[in-house]
């Protein structure tokens, strides 16, 4: 089961666990953590832009060309940015940790 940890924009953090198949917005909505997504994984917003650790951020698939366009407009995009709702869980992803961003657009 891959641990999570989200990290608020003012430090604190929330480890949970999530569950293959998931999305990283839905683990953190099942755990009231604060990411918006607007679109409700659309991929129309920006507004489930998280920042992964560099070393979970390898872990990853890289992202289709469609999260990538989208990240382009989202506010303080760094080179381990992802949409929430296009990372989904698997087994192989033991521990993520991940970075609310204080702003979104
Ligand atoms: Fe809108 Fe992820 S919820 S792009």
């Amino acid at each position: 089961m891959p641990k999570i940890t989200f990290i608020d924009p003012d430090g604190s953090c929330h480890d949970v666990d999530g569950s293959a198949g998931e999305t990283l917005l839905e683990v953190a909505r099942s755990h009231q953590i604060d990411i918006e997504g607007a679109c409700e994984g659309a991929m129309a917003c920006s507004t489930c832009h998280v920042v992964v650790e560099r070393k979970s951020f390898k872990s990853l698939p890289n992202p289709e060309e469609d999260e990538e366009d989208m990240l382009d407009l989202a506010f303080g995009r760094t080179r381990t940015s992802r949409l929430a709702c296009q990372v989904t869980l698997s087994e192989d992803i033991d521990k993520l940790s991940v970075t609310v961003p204080e702003q979104f657009r």
